[in-house]
């Protein structure tokens, strides 16, 4: 890869220690991708924040790069291992809590805006269309190629970091239009009722279409918690973090329709739940917000909630960034959640929190949450934000 005079300076280690290494990291991955140059990116989102998944390793590896490290652009943060706030709330350890709140420090000496979300464009990370970025969370990875039009790879903890620092990454994968152009054209056939309709739309597709970029026709319209619920989904269980939805996503009228064409039809979304739910009926934990919920969101479940009571053996969660729950206090959401048992999980999630063998059976809105938390051994269960609050409410999954 060529390097400018002033990449040249920062890998001879001449702008410091986070800066060199973070330089080896970019340099390395340009050669393995066979990048001809860095490119300026104008945010980054940083994964690998919970201690649950980073470890003493990872810490000690953080501790090293905020010596010196100080990132050049807007950087925000994926969720952490736990609420920063109201951990103890979530029957969250001294010792756990004690360790993230030293990675959280570790990020903050860095210069890092301390938002822990997997929807950071809907808190002020908001690239525009054709804006090259660093970001690392699947789901934020779809969202900002797809939806927003922005140019992404899905980059790990450590190359988004390097970002960070230099400021640039190298120039391959979904930075370049020539690795954007869409494979099959995907005809949806089947009507969505219920946000996780989309999930289950996102798994279908995921399948078929495997690591290929759909073009997908027949959607007639979609909110925004609609298209980022589509993103975890089609990306947790497909390859591709990017797809053109016809008439809804911006570049979808600038490439052409693929010849190769799959149908999904009902059938395709009947076999997505039969897969993603489990035969259980005790439900002790109901989780919507996978990705973050929005405000939007958090006022459906208040009115949903309101006036009744969550059940002695079930947990409630609502997860969500810190801002929007800032929101939902000033609004009165929070009180009607939480006078009805339930509970905020901000700044982190059901996939990120050290839940493994803490609950039996979820019910969720999302698709990729009941992915991750089959890894985190339950049973799992999806439905809309009516039966996740049902299932709240009585302990059961009723069908
Ligand atoms: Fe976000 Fe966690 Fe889901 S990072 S997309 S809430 S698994």
């Amino acid at each position: 890869m060529k390097l400018t005079k002033q990449e040249q300076r920062m890998l001879d280690g001449k702008e410091g220690y986070a800066v060199r290494k973070s330089m080896e990291i970019l340099a390395a991955l340009g050669d393995i991708y066979g990048a001809e140059s860095l490119i300026k990116v104008g945010s980054v989102q940083v994964a690998g924040v919970s201690y649950h998944n980073l470890g003493d390793a990872g810490l000690e590896f953080l501790n090293e790069l905020a010596k010196d490290g100080r990132v050049r652009v807007l950087t925000t943060l994926n969720p952490a291992g736990m609420d920063l706030e109201n951990w103890r709330q979530l029957g969250i350890s001294e010792e756990f809590a004690a360790k993230q709140n030293q990675v959280i420090e570790a990020f903050e000496r860095m210069g890092i805006l301390i938002s822990c979300t997997c929807t950071p464009y809907l808190i002020g990370n908001l690239p525009r269309f054709g804006e090259h970025v660093a970001w690392s969370e699947s789901s934020a990875v779809t969202f900002a190629n797809s939806v927003l039009g922005a140019k992404t790879n899905r980059e790990g903890g450590p190359s988004a970091l390097a970002a960070a620092f230099v400021g640039k990454t190298p120039s391959y994968g979904l930075h370049l239009d020539e690795n954007r152009k869409p494979d099959v054209h995907v005809q949806v056939e089947v009507k969505l009722v219920k946000l996780s309709d989309w999930g289950a739309l996102g798994y279908a597709i995921g399948k078929k279409a495997e690591n290929k970029i759909a073009y997908i026709t027949g959607v007639a319209e979609a909110d925004v918690d609609e298209l980022k619920s589509f993103c975890a989904s089609v990306v947790t269980y497909g390859a591709k973090p990017l797809f053109y939805m016809k008439g809804i996503t911006p570049a979808s009228e600038s490439v052409k329709q693929p010849k190769e064409t799959l149908t999904i039809e009902e059938g395709d979304l009947k076999n997505a739940y039969d897969n993603i739910n489990d035969q259980v009926s005790d439900i002790d934990f109901v989780c919507v917000g996978c990705p973050h919920c929005s405000i939007k969101e958090i006022s459906e479940i208040s009115d949903l909630v309101k006036g009744k009571k969550v059940a002695d053996r079930t947990e409630f969660w609502v997860a969500t960034s810190r801002t929007a729950k800032q929101l939902a206090d000033k609004r009165g959401y929070t009180r009607v959640i939480e006078a009805a048992g339930g509970k905020f999980a901000c700044d982190t999630c059901m996939a990120v929190a050290p839940l493994k063998g803490r609950f039996k059976a979820l019910a969720t809105t999302s698709a990729k949450g009941c992915f991750y938390s089959r890894q985190n051994l339950m049973k799992t269960k999806m439905g809309s934000i009516q039966e996740c609050i049902d299932a709240a409410v009585t302990g059961k999954w009723n069908n």
